[in-house]
């Protein structure tokens, strides 16, 4: 009780400085979806409607997503997802970009050596091969039950009406439009003949409605061949990038053995490379598994300063083990071992922080970073945990001429340069270097969990680097704070990675005095920050009933039936 409205308090709190949304939370027997675009909810909830199950709607959620949501939801990018069958069975597919054919490791150093960020971020070089279309195509054909024609369409309608645009958008809209002056058809697409887009108005995107029927009629070969596919490849030349028609005709989709651990009785199902993500939650859950987080307290100063000093050692891990396993042995049985855990823990002190090691100097993010992750399950208890992104938000700001998407800027999640840091302020180094074909590192992590075979928690988030660590506080708000899915994703929380050696701090993740004695502990830098962390749409089961909500930190949507 006292927690509660310990946490409603700062909820309130904290959604006073909101910079959007609120969390919107939906219960339902049939089936759910929560996504950062409430019109993409309801599209895949029409699907559950319609007979479709978990896997058609996430597909149709997804298309609607690339038209709802455009910063992050895409066509031309890439993403993962975790799908836990009706049979209990959990299989995941990585749909991540891929590294064009002529990329190579220094390809974004200057004369004198340095990364040039811009070229890394803001250019046709920083797009990779874009997975989204191969992924969502090969899933439906998999584990889904209805036409491709079918789950599309519903994307289709919205670009080709349009829908009328809300407030935020618009102001999204406005604050990038100076980015993308020097493309055509970007200024064509997110602005209105050159001035910004105002909230209400009628928002058509007649290419990209275009390039969508052409990929409902085609399949991937509407995308990676035919039309799309030249006028992608021709803003590829006119702009110097490298994406190559073999490149777009080669690129496939990979089904990967999930991630598993286990923790207090729970199984937990996320992405194996190239995601960094599920090793890290599972390595970091390990760690946590011999303490009993509960009684510590939700934000006390014990129970955070075990979370950080969990985080600062997987993180680091993450730097030095992790990329493509197509192209690096990746220690997966190593960094997922519970002995493994204990042992790299064995330097834990419950009083003191230790400090991360003097090397790299991490910096922060100064972009909007935009990734977007929804959740859907269906009557069947089938479960689909979707993370898609073309990185930054509006990627690399290019629109393909006539063809109406945004292209992704995922190559700056490769190691430019060894330990330099990324836009994310991570570093990395062989593991993660840029090779042709090869997929760049993620953070991303959908993530499912079950008990006893059934499914419990849907949950991911955005937010680069802190993506791991938001999805590491929903489980343990719910599986160890016993929270419902409205507070274990509207609380506060914290974020560490190893490096900057630096405690991000979201309003009210701390209880009273917990600052003070962190402080005490040794913990450097205890640096504020806005409630912002992750946008973590999420579900629970609870005796029989979905709830899905839609993280209050940001203007999306659940939708229910
Ligand atoms: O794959 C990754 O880890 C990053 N490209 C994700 C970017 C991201 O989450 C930006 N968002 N908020």
């Amino acid at each position: 009780m006292l927690r509660r409205s310990f946490i409603s308090f700062f909820l309130i709190v904290s959604l006073v400085i909101a910079p959007s949304g609120f969390a919107n939370t939906v219960s339902g027997s049939n089936g759910v979806v929560t996504s950062r675009s409430q019109l993409a909810s309801d599209v895949g909830v029409e699907i559950l409607r319609q007979g479709g199950n978990a896997v058609d709607a996430a597909v149709a959620t997804a298309f609607a997503l690339a038209v709802t949501y455009p910063s992050a939801g895409n066509i031309g990018g890439g993403g993962f997802m975790v799908i836990r069958l009706d049979d209990g069975t959990v299989v995941t597919q990585d749909h991540r970009e891929k590294a064009p054919g002529t990329a190579f490791p220094d390809m974004f150093l200057d004369d004198a050596g340095n990364v040039d960020r811009r070229k890394s971020l803001y250019s046709a070089q920083a797009a990779g091969v874009p997975g989204s279309v191969a992924g969502l195509l090969d899933a439906l054909e998999r584990y889904g039950s209805m036409d491709r024609e079918q789950v599309i369409a519903p994307a289709i309608k919205l670009a080709e009406e349009g829908f009328p645009l809300s407030a935020d958008m618009a102001q999204d809209f406005e604050r990038v439009l100076n980015s993308m002056r020097d493309y055509p058809a970007s200024m064509a697409v997110f602005s209105n003949n050159g001035q910004p887009w105002q909230a209400g108005e009628l928002w058509v995107q007649k290419d990209l409605a275009e390039t969508l029927k052409r990929i409902s009629a085609e399949g991937r070969d509407g995308f990676y061949k035919g039309k799309t596919a030249d006028l992608l490849i021709a803003e590829m030349q006119r702009l110097d990038g490298m994406i190559s028609h073999e490149d777009l005709a080669g690129y496939n989709a990979e089904w990967r053995e999930p991630i598993k651990g286990s923790y207090r009785g729970y199984d937990i199902w996320s992405m194996p490379p190239p995601s960094s993500g599920g090793a890290l939650v599972v390595q970091m859950m390990n760690m946590l598994e011999a303490y009993d987080v509960k009684s510590m307290g939700w934000g006390s100063a014990e129970a955070i300063h075990l979370m950080v000093e969990a985080q600062r050692r997987a993180y680091a891990d993450r730097a030095e083990h992790m990329g493509d396993p197509d192209f690096y042995p990746v220690p997966l049985d190593m960094l997922t071992d519970k002995n493994y855990a204990r042992q790299r823990f064995l330097d834990f002190n419950p009083d003191q922080a230790s400090r991360s090691a003097d090397i790299g100097s991490g910096s922060w993010p100064m972009e909007s970073m935009e990734t977007t992750h929804f959740s859907v399950m269906d009557k069947n208890g089938i479960s689909v945990a979707l993370t898609t992104t073309l990185n930054l938000g509006y990627g690399n700001r290019i629109v393909v001429p006539g063809a109406g998407f945004l292209l992704n800027n995922e190559m700056d999640d490769f190691s430019a340069k060894p330990n330099e840091p990324n836009a994310y302020g991570l570093l990395g180094d062989e593991a993660n270097k840029i090779e042709p074909g090869k997929r760049m590192l993620s953070s991303m992590t959908p993530t499912i969990v079950t008990r006893d075979g059934e499914p419990v928690l849907v949950t991911g988030s955005p937010g680069g680097s802190t993506i791991i660590n938001t999805v590491f506080q929903v489980m343990l708000n719910v599986l160890d704070h016993e929270m419902g899915i409205e507070d274990a994703v509207a609380s506060p929380r914290i974020h560490h990675q190893w490096q900057p050696d630096m405690i991000r701090i979201e309003p009210g993740a701390l209880q009273d005095g917990a600052q003070q004695r962190l402080e005490a502990m040794g913990h450097i830098d205890l640096a504020p920050m806005g409630y912002g962390l992750g946008d973590a749409n999420s579900i629970l089961m609870q005796n029989g009933v979905m709830h899905a909500t839609s993280d209050p930190r940001s203007d999306g949507g659940a939708s229910a039936y």
